[in-house]
């Protein structure tokens, strides 16, 4: 990336006044307090992370792809493969919560749109890494994956589960008038160790782990979801909740499980692009 992209990035979506991440010492500041939160909290926010005016475009870009997005509307238990009947009724293993929710997928972005020009920033990849303290990330290879968004509109829902990645980071662009908040309890399992008990728990509403996180459109929201139950709670009112979602792998070539793919978004092959037509973007072709 030439040193004029890399200003313009700085003067377009990232808040560069609040945000001075060319200054090393506000830049270790900052890491420094991102792994605090995360090692403290279980995430790690960046408020207003992102301008206003650039969230706007971002918001703008999704709601403009939500009739080509993926519609889900089913139950989902929060653990893979079959359920086992085996196991008593209320044991979360067997339990389904409601996946109420649009998605749009990696290859439904214009390359060149602003929710793409921030995810393929090297700047921003270096930053993640450097918060969760891992020596080297990469943004993950998935043509469907990597980078997408989700809309929920009254009553949608994201049910619990557990990431099958990582790290993710979310960029919230438009709350709900009401509901729509991200609940998780962080760490609640680890290696070897399902903690069924504590799950049910956070599944009930009892578990002591459970946060809410306060959000704000413009913050940019570390979190390690693969030992962290979490959802998103109902949505209430008119306006759609939207969220820009960011994966990251210690691998190069990582890209999820084809059948993750089809969950999310009904396919698992991404949609050739059609040349752009004089004076008109190009659509995919599922436009
Ligand atoms: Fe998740």
């Amino acid at each position: 990336m030439t040193a004029v992209a890399i200003a313009n990035i700085f003067a377009d979506p990232v808040d560069g006044t609040r945000y001075r991440l060319d200054d090393p010492a506000v830049r270790a500041a900052l890491v420094a307090e991102a792994r605090r939160q995360l090692a403290h909290d279980g995430c790690a926010i960046l408020p207003s992370f992102v301008t206003p005016k650039a969230v706007a475009r971002m918001a703008g870009e999704v709601m403009d792809l939500l009739p080509h997005a993926h519609r889900r509307d089913l139950l989902l238990r929060a653990y893979p493969g079959e359920p086992d009947e085996s196991v008593p009724a209320g044991d979360p293993r067997r339990r389904a919560t409601p996946f109420a929710m649009n998605s749009v997928a990696t290859d439904q972005f214009d390359p060149d749109g602003p929710v793409m020009r921030l995810y393929i920033w090297d700047g921003l990849t270096r930053l993640v890494a450097d918060m969760l303290d891992e020596p080297l990330l990469y943004r993950v290879a998935d043509p469907l994956m990597s980078c997408n968004a989700t809309i929920l509109g009254d009553g949608d829902q994201h049910g619990w589960h557990f990431d099958s990645n990582d790290f993710v980071i979310s960029l919230l662009l438009q709350a709900a008038e009401a509901g729509g908040r991200f609940e998780f309890a962080p760490a609640i399992r680890g290696p070897g160790d399902e903690n069924l008990v504590g799950v049910a728990a956070a599944m009930d509403g009892t578990s002591p782990l459970l946060r809410q996180p306060p959000m704000a459109p413009g913050a940019l929201i570390l979190f390690r979801g693969r030992n962290s139950l979490h959802r998103v709670t109902p949505v209430l009112g008119a306006r759609k909740r939207i969220i820009a979602l960011f994966s990251y792998d210690r691998r190069p070539d990582m890209h999820f499980a084809e059948r993750s793919r089809i969950n999310v978004f009904g396919r698992s092959q991404p949609i050739p692009r059609q040349p752009a037509r004089p004076g008109g973007a190009a659509m995919p072709s599922s436009a």
